[in-house]
């Protein structure tokens, strides 16, 4: 971003601001700003590894692409002269040791679901990175250390649950219950882990930052359908992931009477629409999905032996998120009765709603505000490592717009222009957060 005149930094930047104006060689003050270009490159340049069919992304978690993506990462932060520490888990901390104290923590994750966008993870790990350099090059020392990390799979797409590598590193799920963790394909964490070579000699949980901030993409509509730049999130909701295994009786598809079938495919099918109807029925933020449906023997003319489907329900509200698995228990009750098959349910992910820091809500939205940003407060439709780390420290994220909504998708896009906006709040809030108050 190149701002022609001081009129025009003052305009966009305000005096509030006054610490992130450095002299340029002329003498004159300048406003701080990141190198857009920069992040644009490094996201671009990540998105090759693991690319797909309409430019998005592949690389689950402790895969080949995985590791190839977090071998790029780590070597710019080796570039940037960080301390690099990689976990137990996987996780990977990048630290500019300037300053003193804990430090203030940025980042997110680079694992994709297999059909993942650009930017979902991405973006917040690679603008931590571009505002550390920023602030390298322009010597601007914060009060603190300024971190990065990169999270062990996020997705949890391929190692249930989400957010897999911020539980550990918080401490809420114990190393040895993550490292015999099995995938979707068989694997145990703990091999693939080492097989990648990430499997780091870190303790876990790691070092409590001072706050946490993470920057991403929203991922939903709400942003772009009201025109608006930023979102200062006020927390994430509720998650429950369950697998359901449906047992029934497999048979021939044309000698087997209706009135006669155990079908876990039908049974399947049932459970999908009750989901429906019963987010319509609760309407307001309640979301339910039914993600991956596996019927064994998986052929055309036989009725199923098997249907393994996993179901996503979300709420802002944890009452009503539970009043919603407490429905589907009973429906999938009188449902095994009716078809005559059996039913068992194994939880993949239980997080409650959280809520972030209000001070930091509070600083997201005065400094989008006074760089002339449109800005909203939200919540997040999606699960995000920040929503564990704020069991810890601090925490708050700013979204930015995800183009028609659409994420996890190939077709995933945020403008530049609104990708600038997000990594120049990101760097004001850190330097905001590192120099004020607090002595931990
Ligand atoms: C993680 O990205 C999720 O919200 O499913
Ligand atoms: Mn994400
Ligand atoms: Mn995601």
């Amino acid at each position: 971003m190149a701002y022609a005149s001081l009129g025009e930094i003052y305009q966009r930047f305000g005096f509030y601001i006054s610490y992130t104006f450095i002299m340029s060689p002329n003498g004159l003050p300048t406003a701080l700003s990141v190198d857009y270009p920069r992040l644009k490159q490094r996201l671009l340049t990540l998105a090759q590894i693991g690319e797909i069919d309409g430019g998005g992304c592949a690389r689950l978690a402790l895969t080949d692409e995985d590791k190839i993506g977090r071998d790029l990462v780590v070597e710019w932060m080796r570039e940037l002269g960080l301390d690099i520490t990689i976990d137990r888990v996987g996780n990977v901390v990048g630290v500019w040791n300037v300053g003193s104290g804990a430090p203030v923590m940025t980042g997110s994750h680079i694992d994709t679901v297999r059909t993942g966008g650009k930017y979902d993870g991405n973006l917040g790990v690679l603008a931590g990175l571009e505002v550390i350099q920023t602030c390298q090059e322009h010597k601007i020392i914060p009060h603190r250390p300024l971190a990065v990390a990169f999270f062990s799979n996020e997705e949890g797409a391929r190692f249930a649950p989400d957010m897999f590598g911020s539980l550990v590193y918080v401490g809420d799920m114990s190393l040895e219950t993550a490292l015999d963790t099995i995938s979707i394909d068989g694997k145990r964490y703990g091999d693939e882990l080492e097989r990648i070579g990430y499997a780091g000699s870190a303790p876990c949980p790691g070092i409590t930052p001072h706050s946490f901030i993470e920057l991403h993409i929203e991922q939903g509509p709400v942003l772009e359908q009201r025109g608006t730049t930023i979102g200062a999130v006020t927390g994430v909701q509720g998650i429950s992931w369950q697998e359901i295994t449906v047992t029934g009786q497999s048979n021939h598809a044309g000698t087997t009477p209706m009135s006669l079938r155990h079908d876990p495919a039908y049974v399947a099918a049932r459970i999908a629409v009750f989901l429906r109807e019963l987010s319509t029925k609760f309407g307001g933020h309640q979301v339910c999905t039914v993600g991956k449906i596996d019927l064994h023997p998986n052929l055309i003319n036989v009725v199923p032996a098997t249907a393994v489907l996993t179901v996503d329900i979300r709420n802002t509200d944890e009452l009503v998120l539970q009043q919603a698995e407490s429905e589907l228990r009973d429906f999938l009750l009188t449902l095994a009765a009716d078809e005559g098959v059996t039913i068992s349910s194994r939880v993949l992910a239980r997080f409650e709603p959280v809520d972030f820091n209000e001070e930091l809500i509070n600083l997201v939205e005065t400094l989008a505000h006074n760089n002339g940003l449109s800005v909203m407060r939200m919540p997040s439709g999606a699960g995000h490592d920040a929503q564990m780390l704020a069991r810890v420290c601090p925490t708050a994220m700013i979204f930015v717009p995800s183009v028609k909504g659409i994420s996890h998708n190939p077709a995933e896009f945020t403008s530049d222009e609104d990708l600038a906006a997000g990594a120049q709040l990101l760097l004001q809030c850190m330097l905001q957060m590192a120099n004020s108050g607090g002595t931990q």
